[in-house]
């Protein structure tokens, strides 16, 4: 059998409509749009506002725009993995509900936890599956309700975040130099204390001194976990240039998660590329966590043509962090 590669056949996405901008930020906590602009760079972000519903709801409608954009019929997907740090429950698991949600009914489905890298995680596990010969179809969705888990009374983390669903199918193509090339993943626990979700896990489940501690929302200390993000995904980028020959000239797409404008730009500047390479919608949709890269594609997806040369970054809790070149396919 000649080498498969994974390829990507395909991208769905679905952003809730409330767009939460910083002038009503700026009426919940002591900030400004000025502030929020120049430290971070994001403008409006969007909210899943019915509290009813949980990420999986942004992950099916995102597989359901995949599935009518790809012509695929559910019965013929084999394999759903969902990247979320935010799941509907502990249990049973995000992808469980949106492959039942999708009627994929032939298809096993599994949660992939990498944080804001739970794409780039999701990509390689979902990857192995096409290019061992044992899947052909294959969605990785990225499903996050970032503002289920975002406390609006800390201005230190409450403008950041938004909520979003993305998805893509993944197949295999003998065609050589198409698709994920390489990927390149890490993973150093020294970050536990900078960025986490202190209470609700077996740690620390669930008490009323939880809740009044407010140990149920995000916890960031922002200026440790930025110089971490800075150094390790600009490294993990320049490495990956350099080991596939890569000058920024030849590269059509840089597509990094998008935390923090800053952030983008420090990581760009080390890989010596012009802005027009990166793709940047953090100005409007904030920090979606597994969704970034992903949402990314989408956006620009009728901008991509076959053989464009992508690196996709990634840096979050845990830590974890990595970069994926990958070939355009389409
Ligand atoms: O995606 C997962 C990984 N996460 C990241 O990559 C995020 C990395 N960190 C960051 O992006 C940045 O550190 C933040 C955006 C979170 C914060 O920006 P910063 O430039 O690092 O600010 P800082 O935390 O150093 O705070 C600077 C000042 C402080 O005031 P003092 O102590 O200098 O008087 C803060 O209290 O800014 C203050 N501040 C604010 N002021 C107005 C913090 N948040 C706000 C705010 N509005 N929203």
């Amino acid at each position: 059998m000649k080498k498969l590669n994974a390829v990507i056949k395909g991208i769905g996405a679905f952003v809730p409509e409330y767009r939460l901008t910083n002038e009503e930020i700026g009426t919940m906590v002591d900030t400004t749009d000025e502030w929020i602009m120049s430290r971070v760079g994001i403008k409006e972000r969007r909210i899943l506002k019915d509290p009813n519903l949980g990420s999986s709801y942004l992950g099916t409608k995102a597989v359901e725009d995949l599935l009518r954009k790809t012509n695929t019929k559910p019965e013929d997907v084999e394999l759903l993995v969902c990247a979320t740090a935010t799941p509907d429950h502990i249990f049973p698991s995000n992808a469980s509900i949106i492959a039942y949600n999708t009627q994929l009914k032939n298809a096993w489905a599994f949660d992939v936890v990498g944080a804001c890298s739970g794409f780039l995680y999701g990509l390689e596990v979902a990857s192995q599956f096409i290019v061992s010969g044992r899947h052909k179809k294959v969605i990785l969705v990225a499903a996050e309700k970032m503002s289920a888990i975002t406390d609006y009374t800390d201005r230190t983390t409450c403008p950041l975040f938004g909520d979003a669903g993305a998805a893509i199918l993944l197949e295999g193509t003998e065609e050589e130099g198409i698709g994920l090339i390489d990927s390149d993943l890490h993973t150093d626990g020294v970050g536990l204390p900078l960025l986490q979700l202190k209470a609700g896990g077996s740690a620390n489940p669930a008490s009323f001194k939880t809740v009044e501690n407010r140990e149920h929302y995000i916890y960031q200390e922002g200026r440790q976990v930025f110089k971490y993000a800075v150094s390790n995904m600009s490294a993990v980028s320049v490495n990956m240039m350099k080991k596939h020959n890569i000058e920024s000239n030849d590269l059509a797409w840089f597509v990094p998660h998008q935390a923090n404008m800053r952030i983008i730009e420090a990581t760009a500047h080390h890989m010596n590329l012009d802005k027009e390479k990166v793709m940047i919608n953090i100005q409007r949709y904030g920090n979606t966590t597994a969704a970034t890269l992903p949402l990314c594609l989408w956006e620009w997806e009728n901008q991509l043509k076959k053989g464009d040369k992508i690196i996709m970054a990634t840096f979050g809790a845990g830590f974890t962090w990595g970069a994926a070149y990958y070939v355009w396919g389409y």
